[in-house]
């Protein structure tokens, strides 16, 4: 924080993202309750905006019962400690359709996760995401106190933002962050809007991705698709006179985690689980924990576990696998399709292995608050992270974060950026069913004084790069094109 007021003395910071930090619902008794999304945007910047201050401008997910601006659309939170301004925006039902569920959800959602879920890309979807964009850039423009914001703006759904903030404000340093892989060239280049989208992210001063990779495939979109000028040394892009960084920022979580700090110990942790399951006191447990997402690989972790009994049947009666699954995007036919898939194949896993007292597959499909997600984390033998393709995947740091016994064995899928930073974890691909059910025995078996050498190195990374660090170097960089770009107005 001290280094940060130093390299940015004085400014204004505002965030903007879809997802808001706080879910406002209403109870049946008209009371407002309070909500954590199930979002590894939210958990990372939250802690960040507790810390800098500023305003986070996000679309109201809660219950909207008004659609003109009042004083609910800006509020100070977190609510107990008010520490920064969260403006939400709201939006019609046709606006979500096109602009969440539409353009960013059925199109760059598959698009750049490459799942093998073809993206859809209509015509009246992108319409809508224009539209939304230009709507938060309005809001962005209103809110502004000064002519030089700092706008962190988060994610897909916001590709078109940092150009029309550019093009109202020029003199703002607009940092972007994607928060999801970027596909390499030739995939991008199914998306019947690519120019546009590159030339809207190259509106930021500062683009993030989580891994290098990431980062290259963005420039070879670049060199595609785009009449600019690409410094592959410096990272950089020059579109139309105007420099963009490219940069990898390995997101993270903040160390040690809020949530840990109301848990009980791991014992403690370990009874409360297996009460709650009914699981007999010699059950290990695995667990997966995510929204419900055809690119988390839940069903091929699922298929593993059957795998596991088939080939290991030692471990019938000896370990249960909890997947805890946060309903998302259900509208959605994919998502609506993987939750049916799932309840079908755990149902047959747990016929074809169960007895009388005991199913191995524990399906709780439900959101799960940040206690109810450390305590698990503290519970588990194993934690099992397969996605088939993911940006960076915090679900891995947090469940390292938790085990402050460093015990537990992190099971990862090579295709999460995750890997990148936590090679001691069991690195697994998810497509191969045996080798997975292998990393499942192998971590089942692997002896104390493994488990502590391995996690300690994987809680120094994590401690290292946590997200203070992660939002730090981002605008740190920032600073110095900002101030660079001060001098040369003199000059
Ligand atoms: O972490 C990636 C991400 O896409 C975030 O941008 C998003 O908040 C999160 O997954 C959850 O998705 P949704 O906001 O659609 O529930």
């Amino acid at each position: 924080t001290q280094l940060l007021h130093e390299e940015l003395p004085d400014v204004e910071i505002m965030v903007v993202s879809n997802r808001e930090p706080y879910i406002h619902n209403r109870t049946p008794e008209g009371e407002i309750s309070l909500q954590l999304p199930a979002s590894g945007l939210v958990s990372a910047l939250e802690p960040v905006m507790r810390t800098c201050g500023g305003t986070w401008i996000a679309h109201g997910s809660g219950s909207a019962d008004h659609d003109t601006v009042d004083e609910h659309d800006r509020l100070r939170v977190p609510p107990a400690h008010p520490e920064y301004t969260l403006r939400r925006v709201w939006l019609s039902d046709e606006e979500i359709d096109g602009h969440y569920y539409g353009f960013s959800n059925e199109g760059l959602w598959p698009l750049c996760h490459t799942a093998f879920v073809r993206p859809l890309f209509r015509a009246e979807d992108w319409e809508a995401y224009r539209a939304v964009n230009q709507k938060f850039a309005d809001v962005v423009v209103a809110e502004a106190g000064r002519e030089d914001p700092i706008v962190l703006v988060q994610d897909y759904h916001f590709a078109l933002l940092p150009r029309m903030i550019r093009n109202a404000l020029p003199k703002a340093t607009i940092i972007t962050f994607w928060h999801i892989p970027w596909p390499n060239g030739e995939t991008f280049g199914i998306c019947p809007w690519r120019e546009e989208i590159i030339d809207g992210l190259l509106g930021s001063t500062v683009l993030g991705f989580h891994t290098r990779q990431h980062c290259n495939n963005f420039l070879d979109a670049t060199d595609r698709f785009m009449e600019s000028r690409i410094d592959r040394e410096q990272g950089s892009v020059i579109l139309r006179g105007r420099d963009t960084l490219i940069r990898p920022y390995p997101i993270s979580i903040e160390w040690p985690p809020a949530a840990l700090a109301t848990q009980g110990s791991i014992a403690e942790c370990r009874r409360a689980v297996h009460a709650r399951l009914g699981l007999a006191d010699d059950v290990r447990i695995a667990v997966g924990i995510e929204r419900f997402d055809y690119t988390k690989g839940i069903l091929d972790r699922m298929a593993a576990v059957h795998d596991l009994l088939t080939q290991h049947p030692e471990w019938k009666e000896k370990i249960a696998f909890v997947q805890a699954a946060a309903p998302t995007r259900s509208k959605l036919g994919a998502y609506d399709k993987l939750q049916s898939d799932a309840v079908r194949l755990a149902d047959a896993i747990n016929a074809a292995h169960g007895t009388a007292g005991w199913k191995p597959i524990h399906l709780v499909i439900r959101h799960h608050d940040q206690r109810e997600v450390y305590e698990l984390f503290r519970a588990a033998d194993v934690c099992v992270v397969s996605s088939l393709h993911d940006g960076m995947n915090l679900v891995a740091k947090e469940f390292v974060a938790a085990r402050d016994d460093e015990q537990g064995v992190l099971v990862l899928s090579s295709f999460a950026g995750a890997s990148r930073e936590l090679s001691e974890a069991l690195i697994v691909n998810p497509y191969d069913t045996r080798a997975m059910a292998d990393a499942f025995a192998v971590a089942l078996r692997m002896p104390e004084s493994e488990q502590r050498d391995r996690m300690r190195l994987m809680r120094d990374v994590v401690r290292q790069r946590n997200v203070h660090r992660w939002a730090a170097q981002m605008l740190i960089d920032a600073a110095r094109i900002r101030r660079r770009e001060t001098i040369q107005a003199l000059t």
